[in-house]
């Protein structure tokens, strides 16, 4: 068998860039070929010194790959996600096929049994993946009856040219300015917060926040958990920082258990040495693989059956590209 042929559908994006980074340190004996918008076609994309000529997309191009990551949009995911996935393996980051029942959704070191040779893989929303990875372990050891979200959301999760935007704007602050348009949040992000990521629904939360409650139902394979989120844009670059509040059916006797069950799992780090101000923050989980916890501490409302905790994950990483080089992992082993 020849090289695996691997496609990029925005590898000049935030997330395909990390998903090239990825294959390049991993060295994997693979043939990358990197598409991007007409805009960009036969242009160079230089990524860890290697160079890869930008190709226009094109479906019957890109039905050449054994396996094609789509990085682009929902409505590029909806288009060419199915007709690929006929002859290819499309691993998806767009939130087209996540509610899907016939597509798994995967994060690999949680649910990786939910692949059972489907051709069309989705990976979830950043802030979902991020939390799972540290509600798994604590799901398995003492059950999660319920659970509340509140997200503090990196400007990198609307894509690079959404970082680029910030950078511009926080470098030329002088004064509020209300009247400037942002091309990608619904108001100025520098020095702001905005508790508003994609759009409201009937039910006064945001698709954001509901792609929270149903990903993570869906990956811990628990339907009717209630859980609710709040999601909140913040001027952070890359990593998004989430307030964890969890009610459990089992006690949470000792908090040093809790601490030696997450530090035993090689995809998260225990940051939670409040002594020396010590916990998870976007300066130090940004290009981590491991999603850091910390603030680790009983519920004042629920007392031994409830904890809070504070995480961090690279949403590019573990929320996105890493995630995505993962699943690829599960189904070329
Ligand atoms: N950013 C995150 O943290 C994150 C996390 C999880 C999932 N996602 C999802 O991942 C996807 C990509 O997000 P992103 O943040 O990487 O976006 P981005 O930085 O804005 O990049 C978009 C990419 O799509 C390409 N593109 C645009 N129109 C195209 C077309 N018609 N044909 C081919 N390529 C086209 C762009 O190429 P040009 O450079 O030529 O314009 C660019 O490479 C989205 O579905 C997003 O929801 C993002």
């Amino acid at each position: 068998m020849g090289k695996l042929r691997i496609g990029i559908a925005g590898a000049t994006g935030a997330v395909g860039t990390t998903l090239l980074e990825l294959f390049i340190a991993h060295q994997d004996p693979v043939e990358i070929v990197c598409y991007a918008s007409a805009k960009s076609a036969g242009k160079t994309l230089t990524c860890k010194d290697q160079d890869f000529v930008l190709q226009p997309f094109d479906v019957e191009h890109a039905a050449s790959c054994d396996v094609v990551f789509l990085c682009v949009s929902g409505d590029f995911s909806l288009e060419y996600g199915p007709l690929l996935a006929k002859n290819s393996t499309v691993i998806d980051n767009s939130s087209a096929f996540r509610y899907d029942p016939e597509v798994p959704l995967i994060v690999p070191p949680v649910n990786p049994h939910s692949f059972t040779g489907q051709t069309l893989i989705a990976n979830p929303n950043c802030s979902s993946a991020i939390a799972l990875v540290v509600l798994a372990p604590l799901h398995r050891q003492y059950g999660i009856e319920h659970l509340t979200l509140s997200t503090y959301q990196a400007a990198s999760g609307a894509g690079k040219p959404a970082m680029e935007e910030l950078v511009a704007r926080t470098g030329a602050f002088k004064d509020y300015d209300r009247t400037f348009k942002s091309d990608y949040f619904r108001h100025d992000l520098a020095y702001n917060v905005v508790p508003h990521i994609d759009q409201f629904q009937a039910n006064r939360y945001t698709k954001e926040e509901m792609k929270m409650v149903w990903e993570i139902r869906k990956v811990l394979e628990a339907p009717d958990m209630p859980i609710e989120a709040t999601a909140v844009r913040v001027p952070a670059l890359r990593s998004h920082a989430e307030s964890l509040s969890i009610k459990f059916t089992q006690p949470v006797t000792s908090l040093d258990a809790v601490r030696s069950l997450l530090a035993a799992d090689a995809n998260v780090e225990v940051r939670d040495d409040i002594e020396n101000n010590v916990y998870p923050m976007p300066v130090t989980s940004t290009y981590k693989h491991a999603v850091e916890v910390g603030r680790i501490r009983h519920s004042l409302v629920y007392g031994e059956y409830g904890l809070n905790l504070f995480v961090s994950g690279d949403q590019l990483l573990r929320g996105a590209a890493l995630n995505a080089y993962e699943i690829y992992k599960l189904v070329y082993k």
